[in-house]
């Protein structure tokens, strides 16, 4: 099958008054890349595999691991979209739509306004050209260094002209989650998401999802979001695995360890998955 838009996996959740919006998962390596294929393939429910810009580092560059994921997807029994996320690497956006991947997301959200702006229209404008969607970021979602930065948020008529000027195709938003928590305590603000979906013409997207609990992820749904993102908690999942693993093993095969990480990853992808089915 080949690759999907995100905004076609949305349009299909459009309507869905349980579960309106689509998934994304974040990987890391093959073994996320096999699990998540799998489970969506187990529960037909389409979804967004993502890389972000500081995985592709760590796999020594954008193109094998691209290829591989783009491979693995395009395999697949449902529609998977590929993005390259949180990149702030203009030359590396444009490897990854080299690669195949089907949608970007620019974070320029660490800079001033008017300069998140001048970028991500710049970055908007040539991959739209090349038919990738692209996502960018106002308000800082936090947490990316460690630290979790709950009190910030994306104000909706800021929204509504970062939109309008940038042209992005849609926005990850501040409301109130924050990245790389290991609990499920963020509190959403749901009465921004309604005010931010009100204002903003494009899908929002939730970000730092592994910090938010099933029936909070389902309200934020409701209230206006489009396309939520999970990582952290697979790194969580795998590594538990892995420690249980070696814990009982003291042989040297890889594969004994790395499949149990493997079935974790497609064990914790599915019952996300089975939230949007
Ligand atoms: O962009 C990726 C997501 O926002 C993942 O956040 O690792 O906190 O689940 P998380
Ligand atoms: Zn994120």
């Amino acid at each position: 099958m080949t690759l999907a838009s995100p905004i076609d996996l949305i349009a299909r959740r459009e309507g869905r008054g349980d579960l309106p919006a689509v998934p994304a998962f974040n990987v890391i390596g093959l073994e996320h890349v096999e699990a998540f294929v799998d489970a969506a393939d187990t529960l037909q429910v389409p979804l967004i595999l993502q890389v972000s810009q500081n995985a592709t580092r760590f796999r020594g560059g954008i193109r094998p691991f691209a290829a591989a994921i783009v491979q693995l997807a395009s395999a697949a029994s449902v529609p998977i979209a590929v993005q390259l996320d949180h990149a702030d690497d203009v030359a590396l956006v444009r490897e990854a739509a080299d690669a195949g991947v089907t949608s970007v997301m620019f974070d320029a959200s660490t800079l001033e306004f008017e300069a998140n702006v001048e970028q991500t229209t710049m970055v908007a404008a040539e991959m739209q050209a090349r038919g990738i969607w692209v996502e960018g970021e106002l308000g800082e979602i936090g947490g990316k260094d460690g630290a979790h930065a709950f009190g910030v948020r994306t104000d909706p008529r800021q929204a509504a002209a970062f939109v309008e000027r940038t042209g992005v195709d849609g926005l990850a938003v501040a409301v109130g989650s924050s990245h790389a928590m290991m609990t499920q305590e963020a509190v959403l603000d749901l009465e921004l998401i309604a005010e931010l979906r009100d204002a903003v013409p494009v899908p929002l997207v939730l970000h730092g999802a592994s910090g938010v609990s099933d029936e909070r992820v389902a309200e934020a749904c409701r209230a206006g979001v489009r396309k939520v993102n999970f990582g952290t908690r697979f790194n969580g999942a795998f590594t538990a695995a892995l420690r249980d693993a070696l814990s009982e093993y003291d042989g040297v095969d890889p594969r004994v360890y790395l499949r149990r990480g493997r079935e974790a990853l497609a064990a914790d992808a599915r019952h996300i998955l089975s939230l949007f089915a």
